[in-house]
């Protein structure tokens, strides 16, 4: 890489010295996305680092993001062939595989597609507007029950383990029309122990980039090996179950309309891209996994951010009950009328950052940016934490204040002020689940706000430090839930 011959008119990118054998390894640390950030404001938006013997690209900076990701989407949308990446859906996985760019075309689209039609469809009661509303309105109702259960049971909860069963339960139920009890082990096997996940696959994890690790024994490795096989094992039983009962005239879930999709596809002689029935049905594993984790940790978080600021949780409950009162519970129609709210999980995405950077990228030929030549295949990380805390962007950026969203009345969101955050990523790989991700965070918030109150434990204040991984989580706390008085309400 060092060597390669520059094109002319194009300059060499700059960046740290690499030692022999480990690269920059040592300037990585345990927090890559500060370190890298750091290192931005040395050498400009685009360098380079070498992790072991492998050169990787770092984009920073909310304009040249834009520019590789959008304008020049297509030459960095590719996904590099990491050694973790090869576990995840056993190396077939819509997100994180190797797929070229034809095959992973047709399926983003049609697991986009699967999506889209799942959760707009109507609700089984009229009184919801979608099938995704009835899944949340009745998971989050079920939620606040359960805390309130475990709150009289054990005297504190564990946010993230209680989360993450009811968010399980609404992709759970679009995916394979199933819905799981908060003490179900065969579910908590694996979604109470997505951290093992995310820690392996962050960017800049030394194992994918230095061979020799591969071969020496890891807890963390063989935890991550570990739990995607229980998720293969979870998810697969469900889609044999699917497939044993499929009825073409009563599609009932995703997955039941991927194996629909494959059967038409048999009559279909024209199709030019050609995409294996397990890689078409396989992308029920993506959308499971992606729309659990993700969402639980920002709910999560943005509870711990409850207890942290009681002044904001109130205000946040005083909203909720001058304008949808306390006698039913929100619906997606009252986020409009929810500007605080929509302000504070803007203010939680972009200070937690806790996607701090997107899944590593992959340029699919020879370009360049900013002036600099980046060759064919190499790897990209983007650092959103950066573009979430430039002080060229946001006044103040380390302290937490949902209104800076708001306009100067406070009746409204600004909406240029809110695109300024980075969570979904941008462009071709964006996010397809970004729909369905800000409705559930914003639903979810809403029943439990206007329900219940957050405390810390006696004695204690929340930690807001992050462990890093894919998504950073909060450490692993214990909280306290009271149910807000008759009198209140
Ligand atoms: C990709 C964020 C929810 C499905 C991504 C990426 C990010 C992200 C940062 C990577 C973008 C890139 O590589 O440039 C989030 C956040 C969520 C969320 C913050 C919630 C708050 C969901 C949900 C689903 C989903 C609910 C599906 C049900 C996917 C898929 C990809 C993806 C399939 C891979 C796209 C591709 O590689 O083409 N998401 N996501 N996500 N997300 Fe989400």
């Amino acid at each position: 890489f060092f060597r390669t011959k520059i094109p002319e008119g194009l300059r060499r990118l700059p960046g740290p010295k690499p030692l022999p054998i480990i690269g920059n390894v040592l300037e990585l640390g345990s927090k890559p996305y500060q370190s890298l950030t750091a290192m931005s404001k040395r050498y400009g938006d685009v360098f380079q680092i070498q992790i072991g013997t492998r050169p990787v690209v770092v984009l920073c900076g909310s304009e040249t993001v834009r520019h590789a990701l959008i304008k020049q989407g297509d030459d960095f949308s590719g996904r590099p062939d990491l050694y973790s990446f090869q576990f995840i859906n056993e190396g077939k996985s819509l997100a994180f595989s190797t797929d070229q760019a034809g095959v992973w075309r047709v399926r983003r689209k049609l697991a986009y597609s699967a999506l889209r039609t799942f959760a707009t469809l109507k609700g089984k009661t009229p009184e919801y507007s979608c099938f995704l509303e009835e899944h949340i309105c009745k998971e989050g109702e079920y939620l606040v029950t359960q805390l309130n259960n475990v709150m009289k049971a054990d005297g504190s909860f564990d946010p993230f383990r209680q989360i993450v069963v009811s968010v399980a339960n609404v992709i759970c139920g679009m995916c394979f029309g199933k819905r799981y009890d908060h003490n179900d082990q065969e579910l908590l096997n694996f979604v109470n122990a997505s951290d093992e996940f995310g820690q392996v696959v962050g960017s800049g994890n030394p194992a994918d980039f230095i061979p020799i690790l591969q071969y020496l024994p890891s807890p963390t490795m063989k935890a991550f090996i570990n739990i995607n096989a229980r998720f293969m094992m979870f998810v697969k039983k469900l889609v044999n179950e699917h497939y044993a009962t499929y009825d073409k005239e009563n599609l009932r879930d995703i997955t039941d309309s991927l194996i629909d999709h494959c059967e038409d596809r048999k009559l279909d002689e024209n199709s030019n891209v050609q995409v294996s029935d397990e890689k078409v049905v396989g992308i029920v594993n993506d959308l499971f996994g992606a729309g659990f984790d993700t969402i639980s940790t920002a709910l999560s978080w943005s509870v711990v951010y409850l207890v942290a600021y009681p002044e904001i949780q109130e205000r946040l409950h005083q909203e909720l009950k001058d304008k949808v009162g306390l006698g039913r519970t929100p619906r997606l129609s009252d986020k409009p009328n929810l500007p605080y709210l929509e302000a504070f999980i803007l203010e939680v995405f972009r200070h937690s950052s806790f996607l701090p950077f997107t899944i590593p990228h992959c340029t699919t030929k020879d370009t360049s940016l900013n002036g600099y030549f980046i060759p064919k295949d190499t790897c990209i990380f983007i650092n959103q934490w950066q573009i979430n805390h430039d002080p060229e962007l946001w006044k103040d950026p380390s302290s937490f204040n949902p209104d800076r969203f708001l306009s100067a009345d406070g009746t409204e969101v600004n909406k240029a002020e809110g695109e300024k955050v980075m969570i979904f990523g941008m462009g071709k790989r964006r996010c397809i689940g970004e729909v369905i991700g800000r409705s559930e965070v914003y639903l979810f918030l809403a029943i439990i706000i206007q329900k219940l109150r957050f405390h810390a434990m006696p004695g204690e204040s929340p930690d807001l430090t992050p462990e890093y991984g894919l998504t950073m989580k909060h450490k692993r706390c214990h909280l306290r839930a009271t149910m807000r008085a008759r009198t209140e309400q």
